[in-house]
């Protein structure tokens, strides 16, 4: 029998359960940000581990705890310090958003973060998904998450064929997920079945070669029955990588001090400190003035991949005197001048630098 959303009456009845009793046995149990229903810990954790792997989010989460233990002091931290510690993770929108959200976390909630997802979504950087991660470990609260990982799992659970690029087939499949959700003893088993979703992506309904041997669903899987899970999700239309070139200006004084500047809020790197950067060797050459520099050098080249786009990256070596300053760097006409200054090397731990360019400083250029 075909029950809501077409979806067999024996998923409905039997998936939450067998993956409560399976995440109970076989699932991840110490993780850093597990056996704690602290909002903030686990909001934290979520937002590192959006589009990141949890052996990188490891250290970076210990780190961040250390330096901000609670809401209130990530909220009184200024920008600059948060984006320091977020230095290498990327997506750096993702710890402006974190910085602000803990400002009205205080501000607008008396410093406690709300109980359910509905009202955690208003929240600047709490997208439905995290928000329902959140609201389901903390506070048991039945909503469904839907991140990469759940999505690949239901699609191959369900031959579930919309194309998920498409809002309306995201929807139905999050009504789905709902309906999914368990039914009784929600303080157990809401924040145990969450997990349980995200660890039976990450272990055995992996993107290649899913370990469907061990797998607690396989006896409703349709994906399996049709012996094709990796079928799913229904790939869609990639957006194509483009490529860019870019000069950066190393800018060297004597003491081994380098200039860098403050990138604007938005595009590549916002907020962080860098090398002035230039859309060619042309344009970086027009900026430097004659007789300001010692000497300018070419460095090895190399590739940084960003999500949509590979740079290649050319930085120039300048020697500078002491005495000597660059100028501001306009981008173009009306954007604000990029603020730089020199920085020495035992400043540079506590920048907030895009992690090529750290390597490259701390490499000194090799
Ligand atoms: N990915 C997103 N949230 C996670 C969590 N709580 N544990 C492991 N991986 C995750």
């Amino acid at each position: 029998m075909v029950i809501s959303d077409d979806v067999p009456e024996v998923v409905v009845k039997h998936f939450a359960r067998n993956l409560v009793s399976w995440q109970k046995k076989h699932g991840r149990h110490s993780l850093p940000w597990q056996n704690t229903r602290d909002p903030y810990r686990v909001w934290l954790s979520e937002i590192m581990l959006q589009q990141t792997q949890v052996t990188t989010v490891r250290d970076y989460y210990a780190r961040f705890l250390q330096r901000f233990p609670t809401v209130a002091d990530l909220a009184a931290a200024q920008t600059d310090d948060v984006l320091a510690l977020w230095s290498g993770l990327g997506y750096y929108s993702r710890a402006r958003n974190m910085h602000r959200c803990a400002q009205q976390v205080m501000a607008q909630h008396s410093g406690e973060f709300p109980r359910n997802a509905q009202q955690l979504q208003t929240l600047p950087g709490i997208g439905p998904s995290t928000a329902a991660a959140v609201a389901s470990f903390c506070f048991a609260e039945r909503v469904a998450i839907l991140d990469g990982n759940v999505k690949r799992v239901l699609t191959r659970v369900l031959a579930f064929s919309g194309d998920l690029s498409k809002g309306p087939k995201v929807r139905l499949l999050w009504r789905i997920a709902t309906n999914l959700l368990p039914q009784t003893d929600l303080d157990e088993t809401m924040p145990r079945y969450t997990q349980g979703l995200m660890d039976l992506g990450a272990t055995l309904c992996t993107l290649r070669k899913p370990k469907c041997a061990g797998c607690p669903v396989q006896s409703m899987c349709q994906g399996f029955t049709e012996s094709q899970p990796e079928k799913y999700p229904i790939k869609t239309r990639k957006v194509k990588r483009s490529a860019q070139s870019l000069s950066l200006l190393w800018a060297q004084r004597p003491d081994g001090s380098v200039w860098l500047e403050r990138r604007p809020d938005s595009g590549i790197w916002g907020g962080l400190y860098c090398l002035p950067v230039f859309e060619s060797e042309d344009a970086l050459r027009v900026f430097l003035p004659e007789k300001t520099h010692t000497q300018l050098e070419s460095l090895r080249p190399f590739k940084h991949v960003l999500t949509h786009k590979d740079l290649r990256l050319s930085p120039f070596i300048a020697g500078f005197t002491a005495a000597q300053e660059l100028p501001s760097k306009v981008l173009q006409a009306g954007e604000p001048e990029l603020a730089g200054a020199w920085f020495s090397p035992g400043e540079w731990p506590a920048l907030g630098l895009p992690a090529p360019i750290r390597k490259l400083l701390e490499d000194d250029g090799l």
